[in-house]
This record gives structure tokens, sequence and C-alpha cells, in this order.
């Protein structure tokens, strides 16, 4: 899931073990480095956190260049065997490897019936594979472009070779993957965040490029062979942004952020009279769509849904919402003229990013919206809207959702004024509204604390339940609790709930609604009363106007159709709370990765 490389002057473990320990938040199930000296290459890999790989370094093996690698599993259950680095048979060729590379059992079949692999993994073949073809009499760079072309699927490499101790191999394709320039040293990391502490002059690679790193040089090759010049640009981060300060964990830091994150986002995208404002070639891409098709994954997917709602509710646009592993071999029959809008705060996703390439082939148009600036996904399509939410670090996405939100708010009114449609309320104002209620909410801590004791200190599961965009709400309420406090959490609309679910419902079960649109109020009230009925602990939580004797908890009044961008807060602080009372490692849950870079 990560990757980091080194090759200069000083000590590369450690450098190699912090630029890991940043990408830790990504999610890992094992981590392992390689470093290279007189005497060969020395590999160091464990099952579990950095902190244990950490304990089993060598303290004594000084070495000047290396890799290092966190895996999130995809071929081979985590362990010390399957952990990375991978060597070859001969051990000379040593390689860290994230994405999947499909076609690895007929590689196997095919280049490696003479060869004992050690591993269950993809990764190990592409190893090996490059030791075959230097036995044939390739060198080193031959059998490395050889064997990427030979590879289907995706992947970002960084290769050391004990008879070139000076050189680092690297290459990528679909995966991220970035060389970092310095004085007398060179890095490789498949994030900037990674290797920030040693420099913030990064180089893109492009996918089937080879580069050659060195300590002073780096040199890239296009499939032909050819160099390729390519001007590096400054990491616009703040190494301070991704520290956690007094804060107990990332999360509860990022929940907190969300109403600084909402004001950024409207003097952002406001010109000097205050007017909100977007890039004019976003708003004709737009415009001269005739149908909007939003592709995302996870939270992103369900910030879509209450996108949808603005779009079409005020810039009167049609609009689908797709879950991007679905969509790519699930096409639903495209409108004339479609434009896409990819959702995805990392702008790195491997689902979401196989349906731009598949989109782009069409020649449609595109637009991401992500909180990465020169993230894959922003880079490979048409335009790009910032959430300027600052780095993400908890698994569990929290401002990032609300930033999303507020973007596709900002969107859909300026493409509605743009087409000569008046909205009924003045969005500026509504949002400034709504960054104080989450301030109000930020500040109830003790309460969502009081109410995930009440409710899910020891229930097996919860049900959130919601009408309209309170139902969408919901869905991402249940994903929190889920994903951080692993209590089987589903959200469901009001109205479904009573065609099967409903039997789930045993005396105690703790069901979650929310009450924010006054056209469906009673009518989420009538399915509360029905899952009570049947013995559930119903907990209501209900906007200001709406709210009833037996509500457990009351948002501050904020504009009817912004309710999303605040609702969503005690929902988080819940599932919050609920997880630190279980024990939960509420940033980095178990299973999960922040940025998934495999489809
Ligand atoms: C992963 C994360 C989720 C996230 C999803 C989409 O699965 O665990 O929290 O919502 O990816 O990520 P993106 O960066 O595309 O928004």
């Amino acid at each position: 899931c990560g990757i980091v490389g080194y090759i200069g002057q000083q000590d590369t473990k450690e450098i190699l073990l912090r630029g890991l320990e940043k990408l830790e938040y990504r999610g890992y199930d094992s981590a392992g480095i390689a470093v290279i000296n007189e005497d060969g290459v020395h590999v160091f890999k464990e099952k579990g956190r950095i902190a244990i790989l950490r304990e089993e370094v060598n303290a004594n093996v000084m070495s000047t260049a290396g890799i290092g690698h966190t895996r999130w599993a995809t071929h081979g259950a985590p362990s010390k065997r399957n952990s990375h680095p991978h060597q070859s048979a001969s051990s000379r060729f040593t390689l860290v490897h994230n994405g999947v590379i499909e076609n690895y059992s007929s590689l196997k079949r095919e280049y490696l019936q003479d060869v004992a692999l050690v591993s269950d993994t993809d990764t190990e073949v592409v190893v090996q594979v490059i030791e075959q073809f230097v036995n044939k009499g390739a060198d080193v760079e031959e059998a490395f472009s050889q064997t990427l072309s030979i590879l289907k699927g995706s992947y970002a490499i960084a290769l050391l070779d004990n008879q070139n101790p000076d050189t680092i191999f690297v290459a990528k394709n679909k995966s991220p993957l970035l060389v970092g320039l310095g004085e007398g040293f060179n890095v490789v990391a498949s994030d900037a965040m990674a290797m920030l502490q040693v420099t913030d002059q990064y180089v893109e690679l492009m996918d089937k490029e080879i580069v050659i790193v060195k300590r002073e040089a780096v040199t890239i090759k296009n499939l032909q062979g050819e160099t390729i010049d390519r001007a590096p640009y400054t990491a616009e981060l703040d190494a301070s942004d991704i520290e956690k300060g007094t804060y107990p964990h990332y999360m509860l830091k990022e929940v907190d952020e969300q109403p600084l994150v909402m004001r950024k986002i409207i003097q952002k995208y406001q010109n000097n009279q205050g007017k909100l404002t977007i890039d004019p070639a976003i708003v004709d891409a737009i415009s001269s769509a005739d149908r909007l098709y939003i592709v995302a994954c996870g939270t992103s997917y369900h910030a879509g849904l209450v996108g949808k709602q603005f779009i079409e509710r005020w810039a009167k646009k049609p609009v689908e919402v797709h879950v991007a592993s679905e969509f790519s071999y699930n096409m639903p029959i495209l409108s004339e003229k479609p434009l896409f809008i990819f959702i995805s705060q990392s702008g790195e996703t491997a689902d979401s990013r196989a349906v731009l390439v598949q989109i782009k082939e069409h020649g449609y148009q595109s637009l991401t919206i992500t909180n990465v600036p020169g993230s894959t996904l922003s880079r490979e399509a048409n335009h790009t809207l910032l959430l300027h939410a600052g780095p993400e670090i908890a698994v569990a996405s929290t401002k990032a959702y609300t930033a999303q939100l507020g973007v596709l708010a900002i969107l859909a009114a300026v493409t509605a004024e743009a087409r000569g449609v008046e909205l009924s309320f003045d969005l500026v104002k509504e949002l400034g509204i709504v960054a104080n209620a989450m301030e109000v909410l930020c500040d109830q801590k003790d309460e969502m604390e009081y109410i995930a004791r009440e409710y899910l200190s020891t229930t097996r599961n919860c049900f959130f339940i919601g009408r309209s965009v309170d139902y969408y709400v919901g869905l991402e309420g249940a994903l929190k609790l889920k994903e951080i406090s692993y209590i089987q959490a589903e959200g469901f609309a009001g109205g479904e709930l009573k065609h099967g679910t409903i039997a789930l419902i045993e005396n105690g079960t703790p069901v979650i609604a929310l009450a924010t649109q006054e056209h469906v109020n009673l009518s989420i009230r009538g399915n509360v009363k029905e899952v009570a009925a049947r013995g559930a602990n119903p907990c209501i939580i209900a906007l200001k106007g709406l709210e009833e004797e037996d509500d457990r908890f009351v948002l501050p009044a904020i504009h009817e159709e912004l309710t999303p961008l605040a609702s969503v807060i005690p929902l988080q602080l819940i599932a919050y709370y609920a997880a630190l009372h279980r024990g939960c490692d509420v940033d980095k849950p178990r299973n999960l990765a922040k940025s998934v870079t495999v489809e």
C-alpha cells in the first residue's frame, strides 16, 4: 500500500522507517525494508505494525540506499513470508510492489516452472521473472523493461540489484509513484507525504516509464528507451498538517476541523465581490452536458448521492450516481453528451481511476473533485475542483465528506445561476450558518459520548434510517460506525425497512433516525414507531423546528437543503466514541486502507 526508497549519503534505515510511518495512516498489515551495502542486500520484514519492524531492524547494518514497503494484503494472507520486499531465487534482486499483477499465474507457468516460490504473492513472480531474463543474458535494465512489458495489471515498483548497489530501478502503471529530488540524494515515494521530511521537490512519473534513480541523478525513460526531461514541482504540503497535536486521534482532530474547512471552502470559491465562482470551463462543461455521471467509492459515493440532489434540484441537470467498481463492467446506457464527475478524497482510488481510463477512451469529458492536488485522478481528468480540507489521515473519512458536500453545493449553485435558475436562498450566507452549526456540534462531544455509551456499548448491530437526504446521511453514519467500531451497522431508507430488514429488530436494537426534512417528517416518525413497537431502542436526531418531545438530540437550525453538512457530525462522533469504548484502533481500523490503489 505504500512505497519508499532512498539513495544518498545518510544511513537509510531511519529515513525509510520514518517514511513508512508517515504512510501508516493509509492502512496496512505488514511492513518491510531492504537496505544495500558492500555485503549485499539486507531484508527486514514483519507482519503487523512498523513499531514491530523497527525492533527487528539490525541497528548495526549501515547503508546509504534502500527501499521500504507497507503491505495491504491482496494475494496471500498477511504474514512475514508474504510481506515485501521479495527476493529472487539467487537473492540478487529485491523488490517492493503496490498494485495487482493480474496475469501472475500465467507468468508463473510460462517463466517459473523451475523456480521454487517462497510466498503466495503476485509480487514475487515479478522479481523472479526479472532474474530469469537476466539468467538468459539480459542486463538488469533490459530484464526490468522486458518484465514490465509482459505484466498485466497495476504496479508501482522499486527494485534493488546487489550488483548495482548505486541504483534504485523504478516503474509504475496505474498505481501512484513519485521520485523526490535532493542535494546528493534522491528518493522514491508512493505519496509525497512520506518523504516530506527530506524533500519537497517531486517529479511525476507516467505509466510505463522506467526510472533509474542514483545519488546524483534521476533518469526517466519511456517505453522506446528515449530519455525524458521533466521539471520537478514543489509539494505544497505543510508537514505540521499531518501531526495530531494534542488530539488523541486524527479522526477527532479532523472532525473538529470541519467548521474551519467549510469557511475555507466558502472563501476559496468566492470572488472579490463575495460572489461564488467556479472555473468557467467547468461550468461550461456541466452546462453543455446533457447528463452528469458521478462515479465514486465509499464515503465519496455517499457524498455523490447528496450532490445529485443539489445539482438536480438547483441546476436542473439530470445526475446519476454510480459505485466505481460496478460501473466499469456494468455501464448504463449513456446519454449523448455525458460529463463524468469523479469524487475522491485521495484522488488515487483504483476503482474510480479504472472508470476514468475507460471513459477517456470514448473521448468523454471529466471533472475530478478531490482533496489532493496533483493526484492521479486530478491529473488525468479534464478539470479539477479541490476540497481544500488539508490532509485527511484517519482512515474513516470525515472532513473530506463535508468538504465534498460543500464543493458540490457550490458547483450546483454556480451552475444553476449560469443556466438562469435563481436559487431561493443565499448559499454563501447559509454555508456560513452551517459552519457555525458545525462548531456548535463539535462542542457537544460529551453528549455524543453519552449517546454512544447508552446505545452502542454492548449492541452487536445498529440501524440508521432516514428519508430523502437523511437516508444518504444514514448510509454514511452506518459506514462510519462499522468501519471503526466493527458493530454491524446498516443504513436504510425509512420506508424500505419494513420490507425485510425489520425482521432483524429485536428487543433493544438501536435504530438511529434522522428527521431533518419537513416534507417527510411525519413519515420517518411513523417508521420509528414501527420499529419501537417491535422492541427497538430509537434515537431520533431532529432538526431544530421539527423536534418532538422524545427526540434524543436536536441539531441547530440550518437551511433544510443543507442539513447533510451538519447532521453527519453527530454520527461521526457517535461512531468515534463507540469505537473508543470498545477499545478499537480508531485511526487504523482492521482490514481497511485509506486509499485503495488496487481494483
Ligand atoms: C477506502 C477508504 C474509504 C473511502 C474510499 C474512497 O475504501 O477506506 O474511507 O471512502 O476508499 O476513497 P477516495 O479517496 O476515493 O475518496
